[in-house]
């Protein structure tokens, strides 16, 4: 309290000399000298830089505080992909395709538009496909992800895999991954699909090679594989 008070005692001293003249400052003989730096100019030139360091304080600080509200909280969560579980640290805003390639190094899955244009990292979840850059991870827990990694079972080609070998439907193949998860859903869905199906169905995938007719083809054949693996 008494160190309050002194302060405040203090402060009112100092302004009393600021508001007194310069000239009546040198008469008391205050501050002057050979640095010509009154007590006047040092304690105003204190103030200014108190308030400068006050006033940068604040700015670095501010940023920090507000950093630290907005910064996004890591959480551990599980994730079921291509039949096992693993258990990830994930940030609220990470997609589903974000994950798999830089999480699990699942790279099969691509990412061409990453705004639900073209379909290059569509994965199947629960066996539907789904554009793996437009969905949020967290939205997938409890959910069984498949990626084009885990199509081949035991050795054994899935039936779109076979027909890709079959029919060499790709030029570059960049899209290959996602119009083959698609058609991995379809066969699941409807082996019975017909072309005209598949065309509809894969719709939502761009090929910028322009491959389309061999794709199509390729659907064909995966729904035929499927067919004589099902009789
Ligand atoms: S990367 Fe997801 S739709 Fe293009
Ligand atoms: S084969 Fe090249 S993008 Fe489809």
């Amino acid at each position: 309290m008494d160190e309050l008070r002194e302060d405040t005692f203090l402060q009112d001293d100092l302004l009393e000399e600021l508001r007194q003249d310069p000239q009546e400052l040198e008469e008391d003989g205050v501050g002057s000298g050979p640095s010509n730096v009154t007590r006047r100019t040092f304690i105003q030139g204190s103030v200014a830089t108190g308030a400068a360091v006050s006033i940068a304080g604040g700015n670095l600080l501010q940023p920090d505080v507000l950093r630290a509200a907005t910064e996004p909280v890591a959480r551990t969560i599980e994730l079921r992909v291509n039949g096992e579980t693993h258990e990830l640290e994930v940030e609220p805003m990470d997609t589903l395709a974000m994950v798999l390639r830089y999480g699990l190094d699942l790279t099969g899955t691509k990412l061409g538009c990453d705004r639900a244009e073209c379909g290059a990292c569509t994965v199947l979840i629960d066996d539907v496909p789904h554009y793996g850059c437009s969905i949020l991870v967290h939205q997938v827990r409890g959910r069984e992800v498949t990626t084009v990694e885990g199509l081949e079972q035991d050795g054994v080609l899935h039936p779109v895999q076979q027909a890709v070998l079959d029919e060499m439907g790709f030029q570059c193949a960049f899209c290959a991954p996602g119009f083959i998860m698609s058609m991995a859903g379809l066969v699941k869905a409807n082996p019975n699909a017909t072309r005209a199906d598949a065309q509809k169905w894969l719709a939502g995938h761009i090929c910028r090679c322009g491959d389309y007719n061999k794709i199509l083809n390729t659907a064909e054949r995966a729904l035929e594989n499927a067919r004589a693996t099902l009789s």
